[in-house]
């Protein structure tokens, strides 16, 4: 630095001054290399030229009034340390300094080393100053361009030294989008003036602790103020000097959206594993029926052969019977892995409905009052109404038995449209018409656990002898069977809905023959009750 040219501009009216001026600077450490000029009009000219790197300006100039040259130099050449001579007025000169140059000289005090330094140092301070206003540039860039709402506090004390409050030093743009307010609204502020104090509360005590303990602190937070939806945010924070710089980043959608993804693999993780325990029980179910015929094939025949008081009679005939309990069992069995033969029909729902009312009256008992709604003119679908009839008397007896102390059952029928929002949530829907089949009761609920296994076969919470836990299996492999889905909803103490969907089709309902219903409703009442 001591041996390297400095240009300097040297902008003074008094030749004689310049002249001992320009004397004085040839004995400098370093060497200047100095252009002259005695009006600030070319003095602005020459620095619009560039080159210069430092300016040596009298005051008074002819062809300015006031601070009109200091002030149009800095204004017009901010990186250019300007030095300042007056010839007497230390305020005059003092003042300068405020308006933005970097040191002063007077006229009649002035030596060559006091010269010397004054532009040396000026030099050094610009240059300081100016390396420290692009850094900042380039911080105020970078955290601007951030995706993270960026604040930065700074810490303040009561008495003891205690952080008591923080005031906002700068935020981002971001973080005005988030907070929905100006920067102006919102820089030297309290913390504790910018929101209510379940919101503003825990980044102040967040704020003390990571001053205290000097460590960054990093973590996934989730607001919920009063009337706004739950919003998720990756949240930074880093201790600084005397207050702490905060950074959050909205990851509400992010997380929705993995939330939502999550739902989605759960749930066809349980539609993979109903299919699996579906060809299980299936499969079993098959073979475990062919055996079943043996045993019964071969007891009747072995009873057609024993005269009427043989005493082994009594013995065969028990075998008949629960070989025939065993089979209807399998039967269900089939019914949930979807290997049943149905008969098919274009039906309305609400006929079959109707025709149930009164058995299912009498199924529920007194205590349960029985609603059923049908919603408009109902579309048809196809199915096998035997089948359907076993699907509502399954809803209907758990429905009863979840409402021992009696209650309301309700059984709903309605169009419904299921819409690419809705299959993309519920991944085994199509979409398109439906036909709902809606089953709510007032009983005692259930838990999420419970929900996920309740058409698993023999998944039961009911005392041994009293469930077999295969109600809501029969029914999940009908509603497959025919091309529909079952949803249910429910909480611990808050009742239950079954919601069966079924596709709607676009012809008329052939109505019911009296005999289908009836028999059906007997075999399944017979294995359910
Ligand atoms: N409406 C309901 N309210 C509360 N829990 C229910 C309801 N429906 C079914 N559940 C639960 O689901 C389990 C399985 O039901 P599912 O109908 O398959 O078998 P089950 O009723 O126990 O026996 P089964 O129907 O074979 O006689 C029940 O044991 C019960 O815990
Ligand atoms: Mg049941």
């Amino acid at each position: 630095m001591q041996t390297t040219t400095a240009r300097l501009l040297l902008v003074e009216d008094q030749a004689d001054f310049a002249a001992v001026v320009k004397l004085m600077l040839q004995n400098s450490d370093r060497t200047w290399e100095i252009s002259e000029v005695d009006r600030l009009a070319p003095a602005l000219d020459c620095l619009a030229g560039g080159g210069i790197e430092a300016v040596l300006l009298d005051l008074r100039l002819p062809d300015a009034t006031g601070f009109e040259a200091v002030d149009r130099v800095v204004a017009g050449f901010p990186d250019i340390p300007v030095v300042v001579m007056t010839s007497y007025d230390r305020t005059l000169a003092a003042d300068a300094l405020g308006r933005g140059a970097q040191d002063y000289i007077i006229k009649g005090e002035v030596n060559p080393t006091l010269l010397s330094r004054a532009l040396t140092y000026a030099l050094m301070r610009k240059s300081a100053e100016v390396a420290l206003r692009r850094s900042d540039a380039r911080f105020r860039a970078a955290v601007e361009g951030s995706l993270d709402a960026v604040g930065i506090l700074s810490a303040v004390r009561d008495r003891s030294g205690r952080v008591t409050d923080f005031v906002v030093v700068d935020i981002n743009h971001n973080a005005e989008r988030l907070l929905g307010r100006p920067r102006d609204a919102v820089v030297s502020r309290r913390l504790t003036e910018l929101g209510p104090p379940e919101a503003v509360g825990p980044v102040l005590q967040r704020s003390v602790s990571v001053m205290g303990e000097g460590h960054a602190l990093e973590e996934e937070l989730s607001v919920a103020l009063p009337g706004t939806p739950m919003r998720w945010f990756h949240h930074q924070m880093v201790p600084l000097e005397d207050g702490v710089s905060i950074a959050l980043r909205d990851t509400t959608s992010r997380h929705d959206k993995e939330e939502d993804l999550h739902r989605r693999e759960e749930q066809l993780r349980q539609s993979q594993k109903m299919e699996a325990i579906g060809r299980l029980a299936g499969g079993v179910a098959h073979d475990f029926n062919n055996l079943l015929t043996v045993i019964r094939g071969h007891g009747e025949l072995v009873l057609r052969r024993l005269e009427e008081e043989h005493p082994l009679r009594r013995n065969l005939q028990e075998i008949g019977l629960a070989a025939e309990r065993a089979s209807a069992l399998t039967h269900q069995l089939l019914a949930f892995s979807r290997k049943q033969v149905l008969q098919p029909r274009t039906l309305d729902l609400a006929e079959v409905l109707d025709r149930m009312e009164s058995l299912l009256q009498r199924m529920i008992g007194e205590d349960v009052e029985l609603v059923t709604r049908r919603r408009g003119a109902l579309g048809s679908v196809r199915a096998d109404p035997a089948q359907m009839e076993q699907i509502i008397v399954n809803l209907a007896v758990n429905a009863r038995d979840a409402m021992p102390q009696g209650g309301v059952l309700t059984i709903e029928l309605a169009n419904a449209e299921l819409d690419e929002t809705y299959a993309r949530d519920h991944p085994t829907v199509v979409p398109g018409p439906h036909v709902v089949l809606s089953v709510t009761d007032t009983g005692h609920g259930m838990d999420p656990d419970t929900q996920s296994r309740i058409f698993e076969p023999f998944f039961t919470t009911k005392e041994p002898g009293k469930g077999t836990g295969l109600g809501l299996a029969t029914v999940y492999g009908i509603v497959k069977q025919s091309e529909g889905s079952i949803w249910v909803y429910s909480e611990p103490g808050r009742g239950s809905t079954f919601k069966v969907y079924l596709p709607r089709v676009d012809q008329p309902a052939e109505p019911l023959s009296p005999r289908t219903g009836a028999a059906a409703v007997h075999g399944s009442e017979m294995v359910l009750l």
